[in-house]
C-alpha cells in the first residue's frame, strides 16, 4: 500500500517507514552509492541505496533507468548538511530504500527527457505526439493541477455560495450563431440532415431560464471551426453561466466576487473591488482595442481635427472620408532607427501586417527640435506641429507614430504597434494583474464582405434601453472581461421579448422565414412567460493560461489540437471506412491534388 506521495515528504516524516510509487526521474551513481529521484504527480524525493546499508535494494537500484516505474519501501532520514536542497520541497529528507520493486521498464528510447533536471527545449510536435510523457513533466503537471484548482474554485463559489446548479446541455444540436464556422455531423437516422456541435450553450441556457432554472452554470465544451491562434482552439471550454431577474450591475458584482474568489483560492491574490471599467468607445479611442492591455500606458491620441486641412494628402483624405488620424507617442522611442520604421523594417512590418499602407512619424530630438520625416516633412505648419506636441505631451526623445485611414485599420495598426513597443521597451511588469470590464459595446458592426450588419456579440444581446429607437446604432447591454490584454469572458443581458428579438433578427438581415426556421423554438418560448435574464461565459483555457503564466492555451489543455486542428497523439481527424460513410448517406467530394 502507498503510504505517501513522493512530493509530500518533509522533515516531520523522518524515521517513518514509507512506501512510494512513481517514476525514476533520474539516477546517479556516486562511487557505489546510488541516488534515485523518484517522481509522482506531487513532485520528487531522493532515494538512496548503498551496498552496505541497504544491500537488498542495491542490485535492483543498479538496473533502473529514467522513467522506469517502481515501488520503493524505506526509511525517511535527514539528509547530511552538505546535501540539503532548499530549492526542493522534499530537500531536507532522503529515503534509504530497503526494498525496490520494478513494476515496469521503458523499452524504447525516450523521445525527450521528462526530468526537470533536463531543461532542454522540446519541439511542440514531439510533446504533443508523446503527450503522456509531456504531461509527466513538472510544468505540465502543474498546469493541469492549476486548471483543476480553478474549476474547483468556480464550482465551490457558484454552488455553495451563489446557488447555481450545473445543467448539461446537448452536444448534438443545431448551429448556434457565435460567428464562427460550425463543426457538423451527419445524422444516420435522418438522411440528408446534420447536427452541429455547439459553439456555445447560448440558446439552451436561455431556454433554461424560461424553464425557471434561475441560476445555471456549466463547465461546457464548445466547438468553433475558426483559424487557430495561441489563444484559440477549435475545441475549448467555457465556464458558462446564466441568471434570471438580475440587472447588469448585479451580474457584474456577482462575477467580480466569483473572479475574486478564484484568484484568492488558487493564487492567494486579492483583486481590487470593484474592477475598473471602460466603455467600448473609450477603449477604442485610448487604446485602439476592445481588449486593451492596461498594464502599461502608451495611450493613443486623436489628432484628426489638427491635421484635417494640413498639406499632407493622406491625412486630409483620411479625415475627409470619415476616417481618423491618430498618434502613438512613445517616450524614448527615438532609439528606434529610421531603418526600422521605413518599408523593410520590423516596425513597418508590424504596421503593414495590421493593414497600414504607410507609417509617418515625428521625432522630438534631445534638444527639443522636431524632425518631421519623409512624406509629412514640410506638410505640417508650425502651429500644427506645436498642437501635436501639446496633445501628445511629447518630450525630447519621443517618437510619434501616425496612423491615418479608416478608423478600424488605424486602431488595429496602432494597437499592434503599442503592444510591440511595450515589449521593445520592456514596459510590462509580468507580476501585474489588470482585470477590467469593457461595457457599452455597439449592438452591430458592419460586415463589409457580406454588406450587412452583424451582431458584435450575438443576436440575443439586449439593446440599451435608451437606444431602442434606432437599433442600428444602439449600444448593447454587453460586458467583456479583459485580463492583461486578453478577452477572458463576455456576456450580456438578453432579449426576452419576441418583438424585440424579431427586430434584431431583421436588423442583421435575417428574413422572417429564416428566423422562424432557425430560432422558432426560442421565439415561441418567449411567449410562455420568459423572465428577464442575462449571463456570461468565461474562456477557461485562457483564464488558466494567464494564471499559469503560459503564452498558449495549448499548455493548459491536456490534449490540445495542433495549428492544423488535428490531434498529434491519436492522429485525428482520419479517414473512415467507406461503409460508415454510406450508412450516413455521405460521399466525399474531396480530390487530393496530384503530385505532378
Ligand atoms: P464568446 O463567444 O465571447 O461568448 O465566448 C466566451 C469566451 O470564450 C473564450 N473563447 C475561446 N477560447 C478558446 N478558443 C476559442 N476558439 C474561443 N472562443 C471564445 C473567450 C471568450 O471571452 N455565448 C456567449 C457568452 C454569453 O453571452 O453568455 C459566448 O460564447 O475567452
Amino acid at each position: 500500500m502507498r503510504t505517501h506521495y513522493c512530493g509530500e515528504l518533509r522533515a516531520s516524516d523522518i524515521d517513518k517507514t514509507v512506501t512510494l510509487y512513481g517514476w525514476v526521474d533520474r539516477r546517479r551513481d556516486h562511487g557505489g552509492v546510488i541516488f534515485l529521484d523518484i517522481r509522482d504527480r506531487t513532485g520528487v524525493v531522493q532515494i538512496v541505496s548503498d551496498p552496505q546499508r541497504t544491500p537488498d535494494s542495491y542490485e535492483q537500484a543498479n538496473t533502473l533507468r529514467n522513467e522506469y516505474v517502481i515501488k520503493v519501501t524505506g526509511r525517511v532520514s535527514r539528509r547530511p548538511d552538505d546535501s540539503l536542497n532548499p530549492r526542493l520541497p522534499t530537500g531536507e529528507v532522503e529515503i534509504y530504500a530497503d526494498h525496490i520493486e520494478l513494476l515496469n521498464a521503458v523499452r524504447k528510447q525516450l523521445p525527450f527527457q521528462v526530468s526537470t533536471a533536463d531543461s532542454e527545449p522540446v519541439k511542440e510536435e514531439l510533446r504533443l505526439k508523446y503527450r503522456y510523457l509531456d504531461l509527466r513533466r513538472e510544468r505540465m503537471a502543474k498546469n493541469l493541477q492549476l486548471r483543476h484548482q480553478v474549476v474547483k474554485a468556480m464550482r465551490r463559489y457558484l454552488e455553495d455560495k451563489a446557488g447555481f446548479i450545473e445543467v448539461e446541455t446537448p452536444v448534438l444540436t443545431r448551429s448556434t450563431p457565435e460567428g464562427a464556422r460550425d463543426y457538423i455531423l451527419p445524422s444516420r437516422a435522418n438522411p440528408g440532415e446534420w447536427f452541429a456541435l455547439p459553439q456555445s450553450p447560448q440558446l439552451f441556457k436561455q431556454i433554461l431560464m424560461v424553464s425557471g432554472c434561475d441560476r445555471y452554470y456549466q463547465i461546457a465544451r464548445c466547438f468553433r471551426d475558426e483559424d487557430l491562434r495561441a489563444d484559440r482552439q477549435p475545441e475549448f471550454t467555457q465556464l458558462d453561466m446564466e441568471m434570471s431577474f438580475m440587472s447588469t450591475e448585479e451580474i457584474i458584482a456577482l462575477n467580480e466576487d466569483l473572479v475574486g474568489h478564484i484568484f484568492k483560492s488558487v493564487k492567494d491574490i486579492d483583486l481590487p473591488s470593484p474592477f475598473p471599467r471602460l466603455t467600448h468607445a473609450e477603449a477604442m479611442d485610448r487604446y485602439g482595442s476592445d481588449k486593451p492591455d492596461t498594464r502599461f500606458n502608451l495611450e493613443l491620441v486623436d489628432v484628426s481635427d489638427v491635421v484635417k486641412d494640413c498639406g499632407f494628402k493622406v491625412f486630409r483624405e483620411a479625415v475627409a472620408k470619415n476616417g481618423i488620424v491618430k498618434i502613438l507617442p512613445i517616450p524614448g522611442g527615438n532609439e528606434i532607427s529610421n531603418v526600422r520604421i521605413k518599408p523593410g523594417g520590423d516596425v513597418f512590418k508590424e504596421a503593414s501586417e495590421a493593414g497600414a499602407r504607410g507609417l509617418a512619424y515625428i521625432r522630438v530630438r534631445e534638444n527639443g527640435e522636431i524632425d518631421t520625416i519623409g512624406a509629412i516633412k514640410d506638410n505640417l505648419s508650425a502651429e500644427q506641429k506645436q498642437e501635436i506636441l501639446r496633445r501628445t505631451d511629447a518630450k525630447p526623445g519621443h517618437l510619434l507614430l501616425f496612423g491615418a485611414g479608416d478608423t478600424a485599420t488605424v486602431n488595429k495598426t496602432l494597437d499592434r504597434l503599442r503592444q510591440f513597443m511595450a515589449k521593445e521597451f520592456r514596459l510590462i511588469d509580468p507580476a501585474k494583474i489588470n482585470l477590467l470590464w469593457i461595457t457599452d459595446f455597439p449592438m452591430f458592426e458592419w460586415n463589409a464582405d457580406e454588406k450587412r450588419l452583424e451582431a458584435l456579440h450575438h443576436p440575443f444581446t439586449a439593446p440599451h434601453p435608451d437606444d431602442i429607437d434606432d437599433l442600428k446604432t444602439a449600444r448593447a447591454q454587453a460586458y467583456d472581461l479583459v485580463f492583461n490584454g486578453f478577452e477572458v469572458g463576455g456576456g450580456s443581458l438578453r432579449i426576452y421579448q419576441r418583438d424585440v428579438q424579431e427586430q434584431v433578427f431583421e436588423a442583421i438581415g435575417l428574413s422572417e422565414e429564416e428566423a422562424r426556421n432557425k430560432f422558432g423554438f426560442l421565439l415561441e418560448a418567449f411567449e410562455y412567460g420568459t423572465p428577464p435574464h442575462g449571463g456570461i461565459a468565461y474562456g477557461l483555457d485562457r483564464l488558466v493560461m494567464l494564471l499559469a503564466g503560459e503564452d498558449s492555451i495549448r499548455d493548459v489543455i491536456a490534449f490540445p489540437k495542433t495549428q492544423q486542428a488535428g490531434c498529434m497523439l491519436t492522429d485525428a481527424p482520419s479517414k473512415v471506412d467507406p461503409k460508415q460513410l454510406k450508412e450516413l448517406h455521405v460521399a466525399s467530394t474531396y480530390k487530393p491534388k496530384s503530385d505532378s
